[in-house]
């Protein structure tokens, strides 16, 4: 029990430079949630933690194990969890602002005293193992994953997505969205032509996700396919087109297509067959109906000679890249140093999951979370959760006693 005492004191020790070193949030944290309370944890004597452990055996055992270690779907470790983030967390139960009607229910009739004590004692035991036998398979990333994809396209369409083939189109510069809404129109059928029908046969929407956002991160270059019309001619021509292809044929919007660097024989054989009715659009259609072979291939000159532009997407984040910026708050590999905020290193992964869908749903409270959160992927959280699970927990006590 000496032992007990020693790490939560030692953990005082480090707390203020911890908060004030590491973690960007803390101030704000800390001002919402008063910070003397929540330290109280920090300074619980030997018989304070023995009142806990019994209140632990009594009221938490059935649920978490008295070790804290959770045998249980759905249910959290909290051995060795950080003392003043237990301790708030009990407080939220309490005050139903955080929902589980399993927790409220158990600390409905605790005094403030017996939250200090219990939380105290939970953060002074080891943390769980990280879990033996195989880890999640991790969700590949998307990027990489989309290049993958492409390798059946580049015979035709280039290797990223800069055509060679006079009539076949480039993929570059394009926004994933159009892109996502064309390779769908072929499939069902919309959009008439077999070899895209039948390229994308097997090709389900996530890999076709993937691969347009694999298009949409290439560097946009013009296709390198000669063009027979008079650039010239096309530009004087092109005054109806600005308006939803933009001025030099780089669109603003995911729903008309950029223009420019496009094939230029793709482009006349596009207005082509929106003018014969074989590729179906409206808009298009009565743009089209007025011009003749001639003026067809010289509006495709002129765009084809215009410098694409990468459309306006940003390279998800890697797992390992998140990581990076959970630790911040978290501690290295989730083994926070800050009392406030929670270990994640080998919580559950099933709790670490649902944690993080709630953040992004909003429905548990957190601003810091909310902002985290809400740019995480299924993909992306499902890493995440797999990443964190499988490190190894620190105990409170990381940084050696000073000598006295
Ligand atoms: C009836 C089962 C049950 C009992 C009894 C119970 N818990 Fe829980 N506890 C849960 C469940 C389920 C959750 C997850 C709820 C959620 O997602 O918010 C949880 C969550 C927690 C958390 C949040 C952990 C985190 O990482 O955010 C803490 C802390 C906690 N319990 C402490 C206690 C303590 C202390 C006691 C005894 C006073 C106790 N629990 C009794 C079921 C129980
Ligand atoms: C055998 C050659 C070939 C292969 C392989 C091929 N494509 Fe195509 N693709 C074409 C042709 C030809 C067109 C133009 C069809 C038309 O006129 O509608 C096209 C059009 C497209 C378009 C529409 C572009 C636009 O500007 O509207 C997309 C998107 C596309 N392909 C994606 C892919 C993807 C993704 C793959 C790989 C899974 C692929 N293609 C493989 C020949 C090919
Ligand atoms: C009112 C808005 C509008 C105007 C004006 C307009 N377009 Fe379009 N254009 C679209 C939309 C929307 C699409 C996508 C239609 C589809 O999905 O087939 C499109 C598609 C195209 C395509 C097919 C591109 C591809 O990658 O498959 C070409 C080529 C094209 N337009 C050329 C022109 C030219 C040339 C002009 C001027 C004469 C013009 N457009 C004027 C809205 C417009
Ligand atoms: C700016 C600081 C900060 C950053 C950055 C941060 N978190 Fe948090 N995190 C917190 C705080 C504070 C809490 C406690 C919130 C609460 O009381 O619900 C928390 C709680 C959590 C929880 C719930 C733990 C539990 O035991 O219930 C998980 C899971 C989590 N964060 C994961 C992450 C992941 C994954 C990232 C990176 C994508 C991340 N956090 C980035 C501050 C941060």
């Amino acid at each position: 029990m000496q032992r007990s005492l020693k790490i939560l004191l030692v953990f005082a020790a480090v707390a203020g430079a911890a908060i004030a070193g590491y973690c960007p949030g803390a101030e704000a944290q800390s001002a919402a949630s008063k910070p003397g309370d929540a330290m109280r944890t920090l300074n619980a004597a030997p018989m304070d933690i023995a009142d806990g452990k019994r209140l632990a055996e009594t009221d938490c055992a059935g649920c978490h194990n008295a070790n804290g270690i959770s045998t249980t779907q759905g249910i959290p470790h909290i051995a060795g969890q950080r003392p003043a983030y237990l301790y708030l967390t009990l407080q939220e139960y309490q005050s139903d602002i955080r929902g589980s009607s399993a927790m409220s229910n158990a600390v409905k009739f605790l005094s403030d005293d017996a939250l200090v004590k219990v939380a105290a004692y939970f953060a002074s035991l080891d943390p769980a193992p990280v879990p033996t036998g195989a880890t999640a398979p991790a969700k590949p990333d998307p990027v990489e994953a989309g290049k993958g994809v492409s390798a059946a396209c580049a015979g035709c369409h280039g290797n990223t997505g800069v055509s060679q083939i006079p009539g076949i189109p480039s993929l570059v510069g394009l926004d994933p969205k159009y892109l996502v809404d064309a390779m769908k129109t072929y499939k069902d059928g919309q959009r008439k032509n077999d070899t895209m029908k039948a390229m994308l046969a097997s090709v389900n929407e996530t890999a076709m996700n993937e691969v347009a956002l694999f298009y949409a991160l290439q560097k946009p270059a013009r296709a390198k396919t000669p063009a027979a019309g008079d650039p010239a001619a096309g530009k004087a021509a092109s005054g109806n087109c600005g308006g939803c292809h933009g001025e030099d044929g780089v669109s603003g919007s995911p729903a008309t297509p950029s223009l420019a660097g496009q094939d230029a024989q793709y482009v006349a054989a596009a207005l082509l067959a929106y003018k014969d009715g074989s590729r179906v659009n409206d808009t298009m259609k009565g743009l089209a109906a007025s011009l003749d072979d001639k003026g067809m291939k010289n509006l495709a000159a002129y765009f084809a000679a215009q410098e694409p532009k990468a459309p306006n997407v940003r390279k998800p984040l890697t797992t390992a890249e998140w990581v990076e910026r959970c630790n911040r708050c978290h501690g290295v590999n989730g083994n926070s140093t800050n009392p406030r905020f929670p270990m994640l290193a080998s919580q559950r992964v099933e709790y670490l999951q649902k944690a993080l869908l709630d953040y992004r749903a909003q429905t548990r409270k957190s601003t810091e979370m909310h902002a985290m959160a809400g740019g995480l992927s299924e993909d992306d959280i499902d890493n995440l959760a797999a990443f964190y699970a499988h490190e190894k927990a620190r105990a409170v006590l990381f940084v050696p006693l000073p000598a006295k």
